[in-house]
């Protein structure tokens, strides 16, 4: 079917059909027949084809923390094509795939992560973790340690393994049987213990318990790793309760299970450290990034791995491959240099520092909306915001997809996934910003149903 674009556009050189394209998670008719074209971007705006400025609120796709179109990383992007634009790294290099791995063990906290494996995206990153981590324990000698854990609520994206651990019931149950012997701790969720929490909520920390009950049901000896976002972003942002996370990690040491922070979201920068773990002082043994690793400019994902786990690996003849496992485009040079660049850019601008000292201004600026109609929670850390909405009875999600695009209609990018706003901002977001994001959202909370 032939779909013409009617409205005028700024760029005047946009597709004349928009029906091929199968859009990723997204209502491909609704989009269709009222397109939101993003034709470029600087800093904390995109512009769209109507030549509109749109304030980005949601960092893209929570990956572009140092704002858009940034000098240092076109400049090294554009370089890194034009020098060297592919070269394999199974059983080959290139020198910035060992750079980058060496500077981002340096960034981690107290030298506890020793190696970096390399994919494309937060999903690549999530399969990888749970590979490493069942062939870790069968390197050792444990090879009966199989079974995975993750949460309900939980996104851990696309990929089988990914899905099979995430709990988000559309991102699964489409998808036939999904891999065996996996189990789900309970979501963190309560809005009769947490609404309006500011930053953690005091209550929950209980529910890490539930791992001593799949321990006792199946034996420690039979469970590989337990993978959870600090913060579970793609639900609809579910900050952990206080002593969560240092409680499921004393079970895992406990029981010699692996634990995995998926930080896809939560990785550079976003809590005002460089990752969650430190920022909660909890240590996993497995840390998935991706998104904000190049600043969302060219795919990338990463796995680190604390000291030793690489290490077991490192068996047998010298000429023998230790992992089978890996991408064609693992640690691609493009990539790479995109990263570098990213990284330099969070350092010469102070921006993780920046997030510290805007997160107070953020938390009462979103908790300002808590009287708005429909709001039955707002909740907050870092720079990240959720604002939960009361379900139009029998229309789920309806409600919060209004906002969205009432609030594009006004000039701003939000993002939306059940009747929750979820709000992620550019690290170099401006107090003026903040101002603007909440008066958007006010004035369109007002006007919906
Ligand atoms: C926690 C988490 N893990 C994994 C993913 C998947 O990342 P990607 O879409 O790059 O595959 C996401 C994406 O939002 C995420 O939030």
């Amino acid at each position: 079917m032939v779909q013409d674009l009617t409205r005028p556009t700024a760029s005047g050189n946009l597709p004349a059909d928009l029906e091929a394209f199968w859009m990723p998670f997204t209502a491909n008719r609704q989009f269709k027949s009222k397109p939101r074209l993003m034709v470029s971007a600087k800093d904390m705006h995109f512009t769209d084809a109507d030549g509109r400025q749109i304030l980005d609120a949601t960092a893209g796709l929570w990956c572009v923390n140092a704002g858009h179109c940034r000098p240092k990383i076109i400049e090294a992007v554009s370089q890194q094509v034009a020098t060297l634009d592919f070269a394999p790294t199974f059983q080959w290099g290139h020198p910035k795939a060992f750079e980058l791995a060496e500077r981002l063990v340096k960034w981690l906290p107290d030298g506890e992560y020793s190696h970096v494996f390399f994919g494309n995206s937060g999903s690549e990153a999530v399969e990888s973790a749970l590979k490493i981590a069942i062939a870790y324990h069968r390197i050792r000698g444990e090879g009966t340690r199989q079974r995975l854990i993750g949460r309900e609520r939980g996104y851990h994206g696309v990929n089988f393994g990914g899905i099979s651990v995430g709990g988000i019931a559309p991102v699964r149950k489409f998808f036939g049987s999904l891999l065996t012997g996996v189990d789900h701790l309970p979501h963190t969720h309560n809005l009769e213990h947490q609404a309006f929490s500011k930053g953690q909520p005091d209550w929950g920390a209980h529910l890490a318990d539930d791992l001593e009950r799949l321990v006792a049901l199946h034996d420690a000896s039979n469970i590989a790793a337990v993978i959870v976002e600090p913060i579970a972003g793609s639900t609809g942002v579910l900050i952990p309760p206080k002593g969560y996370l240092q409680r499921l990690r004393e079970i895992c040491d406990k029981y010699g299970i692996l634990l995995i922070f998926d930080e896809v979201i939560t990785g550079f920068g976003r809590l005002g450290s460089a990752f969650a773990a430190e920022h909660f002082g909890v240590m996993p043994d497995l840390i998935t990034v991706a998104k904000g690793i190049t600043n969302g400019t060219v795919p990338m994902g990463a796995v680190f791995v604390r000291k030793g786990i690489y290490d077991a690996f490192m068996h047998g003849p010298d000429n023998a491959i230790e992992l089978f496992h890996g991408y064609t485009y693992s640690g691609h040079p493009v990539a790479c240099a995109a990263a570098l660049a990213t990284l330099d850019t969070y350092e010469e601008e102070g921006l993780f520092q920046r997030t510290k000292e805007l997160s107070d201004y953020w938390q009462e600026a979103v908790h300002s909306l808590r009287d708005r109609p429909h709001v039955i929670d707002v909740r907050n850390l870092g720079l990240v915001a959720g604002i939960e909405l009361e379900s139009i009875p029998g229309k789920p999600t309806a409600r919060a997809f209004e906002c969205f695009l009432k609030a594009f209609d006004k000039g701003m990018m939000i993002r939306t996934t059940g009747d929750i706003i979820a709000l992620s901002p550019p690290l170099i977001i401006e107090k003026s910003h903040i101002d603007q994001i909440v008066e958007i959202l006010s004035d369109v909370l007002g006007e919906i149903d």
